[in-house]
């Protein structure tokens, strides 16, 4: 259900793009692109988990923290570094045995924004993921009883949750609680797409604009990578993937639309992220233009929205060019600063 959803978002973001473009000619933004594409003003925090500097700060803690890890020799940060655009600049994550994990560890840029996470969607949100690395054999290797008592004998701690919440008691969803709120925090930072969008038309080359026409014209890319963060949070088979790992698939076997299907990726600071997609086989940006110019496989599966594009070099290097500019000048290393006390701004 939440992918078809999604899929109309999306299909109608890509009318308003492209109705923008039309009106205004190819290097001058429609407002309605302008709406769908600015920055939000704020983070948004759920309810159930509303923002607080002391959820924030211990979310931070945890999450540097080795003691959340069996052999107290990993964080959560040795796979989403912030020195990498919050992964790890591997075609798939490592295991404690040093092998590769089946799949590449995702960014955490702008979770904020997304409901269901994992390649697959198997996170029901963000505030139910933490557990799963820390137990898992091959991440962290820690048990849930041991985390939390590891965590209550530590005075330090004790502090920590009785700040954020109304005793010290430890338990998983304060600890998930916690780290999610720090999760939150981590936005892609103002890149020169933004200022274009915010009405600076030097912002930007010729070249990228052009780039930005197509993503939202001929090559049909907005039909999932939509909005500020670029991607509509839904799964599809781009018609690239083969073998085992059936993504979404696996929970929906009589979903034959779902095969293969994977979530789209933000596409925030790409340039630092590669190599690209839930497996890592694309090595550079160039060759994943490349992968849709051809269109993918073509079976049952595959998105309605990916097809043979007959994109010019020229064409696509304008795409390469536009995928540049939502790259920031300064690393994506938000969340290291200061919190902000109340409504934290992006
Ligand atoms: C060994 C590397 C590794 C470690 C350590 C690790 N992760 Fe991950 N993380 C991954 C991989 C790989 C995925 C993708 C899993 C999948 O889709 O099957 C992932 C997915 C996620 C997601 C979903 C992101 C999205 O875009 O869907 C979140 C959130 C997350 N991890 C948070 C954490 C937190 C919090 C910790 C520490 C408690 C942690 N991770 C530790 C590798 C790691
Ligand atoms: C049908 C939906 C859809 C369309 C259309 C689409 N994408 Fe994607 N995109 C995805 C999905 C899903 C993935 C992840 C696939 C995977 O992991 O196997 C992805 C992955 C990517 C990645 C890799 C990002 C990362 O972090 O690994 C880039 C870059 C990208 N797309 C750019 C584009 C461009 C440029 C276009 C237009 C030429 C486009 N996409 C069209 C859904 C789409």
């Amino acid at each position: 259900m939440t992918w078809k959803l999604g899929g109309a978002a999306a299909a109608l973001l890509m009318v308003l793009g492209a109705a923008g473009y039309g009106a205004m000619g190819p290097d001058r933004l429609g407002d309605e692109t302008r709406a769908a594409y600015r920055r939000p003003a704020a983070i948004p925090f759920p309810e159930e988990n509303a923002y607080s500097l002391a959820k924030a700060e211990l979310g931070r803690r945890l999450f540097f923290d080795p003691l959340l890890s069996g052999e107290r020799d990993r964080t959560c940060a040795s796979c989403h570094n912030p020195d990498h655009a919050w992964g790890d600049s591997r075609a798939r994550a490592e295991a404690r045995d040093g092998l590769a994990l089946p799949r590449r560890t995702p960014t955490l840029l702008n979770l904020a924004w997304q409901e269901r996470l994992g390649w697959d969607g198997k996170f029901r949100d963000l505030d139910t993921v933490a557990f799963t690395p820390i137990t898992s054999e091959r991440m962290m290797n820690l048990p849930e009883a041991e985390a939390l008592a590891r965590l209550a004998a530590d005075p330090d701690y004790a502090k920590g949750f009785a700040d954020a919440f109304p005793d010290p008691a430890v338990t998983r969803e304060r600890v998930e609680a916690a780290l999610a709120t720090f999760e939150r925090l981590i936005v892609s930072p103002d890149a020169p797409f933004d200022r274009w969008i915010a009405g600076d038309e030097t912002a930007v080359d010729a070249k990228a604009k052009h780039g930005f026409a197509l993503f939202t014209g001929k090559a049909g890319c907005a039909a999932c990578h939509s909005g500020w963060a670029f991607s509509d949070g839904s799964f599809h088979d781009i018609g690239s993937a083969t073998g085992e790992d059936i993504g979404r698939g696996k929970f929906f076997p009589n979903s034959p639309a779902l095969r293969y299907a994977f979530k789209t990726p933000g596409l925030r600071q790409v340039t630092e992220r590669g190599p690209y997609m839930h497996d890592g086989s694309v090595p550079t940006l160039e060759a994943v233009i490349d992968l849709y110019n051809c269109g993918g496989i073509d079976r049952p599966s595959r998105s309605k929205d990916i097809r043979a594009l007959a994109l010019s070099p020229g064409e696509k290097a304008d795409i390469v060019a536009f995928l540049k500019t939502l790259s920031a000048d300064k690393p994506a290393r938000v969340a290291e600063g200061g919190f902000p006390a109340t409504a934290p701004q992006p």
